[in-house]
């Protein structure tokens, strides 16, 4: 893509944890952002302002994206702000760990609403509307290759999403709209931290060769190449952002 601020990025889940760090950085690489979130308006605005004092645009889009009427409504209003949208970022996820056979329904149900037809909301949106020689950046997570016990609904939803991925990039053929995946390790974040303890954090930090958890910057860096010029040959690819764990 090219640098300047018409050129615009959609982030879903971006008022925290990666999704934050990622607007910042294509905020700073020039791209005029969307900040996406369900519940926390109040990071989701700071992080507009904090953006605009420094030099760029940014707007803020509540929107649940398991809820198709509000991913629609979120790109109309991405549109009418800024004309349209180049770039879509589908970090938005959650994920809630329990061994398959204690896991009840709502806990199933609400993995795939968020993570999966999440993602197909936004995908299915930015496939009609995303405006030729954009980009598609879609979140999976190191998982889906660790298998590790407790995972399973959690690693099923991303799994699906990688499965998606080089499917809606053949087919937006002819738009030269690119479609990939980033897939994290763990990563220094509510998601990853919340309910573990301080040992188990410590032995999941060393289990890739690099020995340190994952950094949101970390991720965005790898978002922010393929959104950007050098990503531009990469297509249908799940790239594992993590530290070389798997
Ligand atoms: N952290 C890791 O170790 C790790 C590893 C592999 C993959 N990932 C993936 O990376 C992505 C980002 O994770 P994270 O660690 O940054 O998570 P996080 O710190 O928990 O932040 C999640 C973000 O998603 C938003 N969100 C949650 N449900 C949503 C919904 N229904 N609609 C719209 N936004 C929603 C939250 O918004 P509110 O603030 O409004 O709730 C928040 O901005 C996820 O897809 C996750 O699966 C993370």
């Amino acid at each position: 893509m090219t640098r300047n601020t018409n050129t615009v990025a959609l982030v879903t889940g971006a008022s925290r944890g990666i999704g934050a760090a990622i607007a910042e950085r294509l905020a700073r690489d020039g791209f005029t952002v969307v900040i996406n979130y369900s519940g926390n308006a109040a990071p989701a605005e700071a992080l507009a302002r904090t953006i605009e004092e420094q030099g760029g645009r940014a707007l803020t889009a509540q929107a649940d994206v398991s809820d198709p009427q509000a991913v629609r409504g979120m790109f109309d209003a991405a549109e009418a702000a800024f004309g349209g949208v180049d770039v879509l970022v589908n970090n938005a996820g959650i994920m809630t760990l329990s061994p398959i056979a204690d896991t009840d329904d709502a806990t199933f149900d609400r993995q795939i609403a968020v993570n999966l037809k999440g993602t197909f909301n936004t995908l299915r949106e930015a496939a009609g509307r995303l405006r030729d020689g954009g980009r598609i950046i879609n979140f999976s997570s190191s998982v889906t290759g660790l298998l590790q016990p407790g995972y399973g609904v959690y690693a099923a939803t991303k799994a699906a999403v990688e499965a998606m991925t080089p499917i809606l990039a053949k087919e937006l053929r002819g738009r030269a709209i690119t479609v990939n995946a980033v897939a994290p390790g763990p990563t220094a974040t509510d998601l990853f931290l919340n309910g573990k303890s301080p040992e188990l954090v410590e032995r999941l930090s060393k289990l890739a060769p690099l020995e340190r958890l994952g950094q949101p910057e970390d991720i965005a860096a790898s978002v922010a190449f393929l959104a950007g010029p050098d990503g531009a040959w990469i297509n249908g690819q799940t790239l594992r952002a993590n530290g070389g764990i798997i």
